[in-house]
């Protein structure tokens, strides 16, 4: 399938040094539509302003190769750290999160110079055999920012009343998704990764799991399917809801997914008119959880979804996945999920399975053993990629992970069920 745009220079195929800059790029080309004060602020506790995202993936790079393994780098400014450690306890004392939107100074050009900085002094470092694997990490961990920014900003652009727009509307076609179900036969299934190339810790250790027979289905839930589940009364239909998620709906007066209003949702080209093929997005767990049983079927566990994307042990006919095909990002263009036949893209697909450390896990010794273990208490894991996700990010063994109420995401869902 020819792809409808170029693909940007930061899958697998290229080299560190140019995953490293198309990284970096990205993330400020990201910015060039934002005014300041856009960039400026904090629309809710769980979103960052652009700017910080701009500048904590700096001080990721600053405090965890320049001063670690630069010997002749002395910081940029003594203060940026306490601005921007975003929850490193080791790293020492940080700024409240809910207060990231206070930082009015340093401006957006102080943070722009400080980005430049870095990128001169990073490029010493590029060569270092023994920075190459905090190298992968600096790229995987700038990628998760540039999708935060974009789902950030679109929050808070969400919450204007005049519902800006960062870019102009393009109109993206996409092959319609395929109905059906994809069957596995179960038994041992091999987890987690086990291939060449980064992965993030929360990925391993590889291990072996047994799965009963099940199957997939072959296309993510759509906005008409959802649009289905509010007309039959889905979200007042307590038999639907588990006891948490019918306390939270009740709670916040929920109805429909986030940036739902009449036949529009809100996207990065301001109000639009929604598409009833595209795949549902900006879903919480609760949400999917109830419309799965909704559906009469379930929510895929993250051991079957990553055993059908491998297509290991699966019959002859059953498709085989590429992770850096689908929607995915490519550039600085809006996000939009359309619905495709991959299994990667457009949302990020719920799990039933809780974020949980795999058998034998250890997190690394020291600061960066902080990334991802310490957030393993009542979570979801996520699989497949979204249409934020920096093309070349994602991969089988992927987890992401959100609490069961957050929904300004790109999440959604493909169902599953037992044969
Ligand atoms: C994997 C998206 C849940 O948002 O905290 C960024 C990504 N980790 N910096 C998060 C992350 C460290 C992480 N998520
Ligand atoms: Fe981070």
């Amino acid at each position: 399938m020819p792809q409808a745009e170029p693909r940007l220079a930061t899958d697998a195929s290229q080299s560190l040094v140019g995953r490293f800059r198309a990284t970096r790029r990205l993330m400020q080309d990201l910015l060039e539509p934002l005014s300041e004060a856009d960039a400026t602020i904090q629309s809710m506790d769980d979103a960052s302003p652009a700017k910080w995202h701009a500048a904590h993936t700096t001080w990721f790079w600053e405090t965890f190769l320049l001063r670690d393994h630069a010997p002749e780098y002395a910081l940029f400014d003594e203060q940026f750290p306490f601005l921007f450690n975003s929850y490193y306890e080791a790293e020492g004392e940080r700024i409240a999160r809910r207060n990231r939107g206070l930082v009015t100074r340093p401006t957006l050009e102080q943070v722009l110079d400080w980005r430049q900085h870095v990128d001169a002094a990073m490029e010493a470092l590029l060569g270092n055999p023994a920075c190459a694997d905090l190298i992968e990490l600096g790229i995987a961990h700038e990628q998760q920012h540039i999708e935060l920014l974009l789902t950030d900003i679109k929050h808070a652009f969400s919450k204007n009343p005049l519902g800006p727009a960062m870019w102009d509307k393009t109109h993206k076609q996409a092959p319609a998704q395929q109905d059906g179900w994809i069957s596995h036969p179960g038994g041992i299934a091999r987890i987690g990764h086990q291939a060449e190339g980064f992965a993030f810790d929360n990925e391993g250790p590889a291990h072996r799991t047994l799965l009963q027979p099940f199957a997939l289905s072959r296309r993510l839930v759509t906005n008409a399917d959802w649009a289905e589940f509010i007309a039959d009364g889905g979200y007042r239909d307590h038999r639907l809801w588990l006891s948490d998620a019918w306390a939270w709906l009740d709670r916040r007066d929920i109805g429909s997914p986030l940036y739902w209003r009449g036949d529009e949702h809100f996207t990065h080209c301001g109000w639009q008119v929604r598409d009833p093929d595209a795949p549902v997005s900006h879903i919480s767990f609760y949400e999917a959880e109830a419309f799965a049983t909704w559906a009469g079927a379930r929510l895929p566990t993250e051991f079957e979804w990553e055993a059908v994307a491998r297509g290991q042990d699966a019959p002859q006919d059953a498709p085989s996945f590429e992770p850096a095909a689908g929607n995915q990002l490519d550039g600085a263009a809006p996000p939009q999920p359309v619905g495709t036949a991959e299994l990667f893209g457009d949302v990020w697909q719920f799990t039933r399975s809780t974020y949980s450390p795999y058998p034998r896990f250890q997190p690394e010794p020291g600061a960066v053993g902080e990334y991802n273990g310490k957030f393993m208490a009542g979570q979801w894991v996520l699989k497949g990629a979204s249409c934020a996700t920096v093309r070349g990010h994602s991969r089988p063994s992927y987890r992401n992970f959100f609490y069961s109420q957050q929904r300004w995401q790109f999440t959604g869902l493909r169902l599953a069920k037992d044969i």
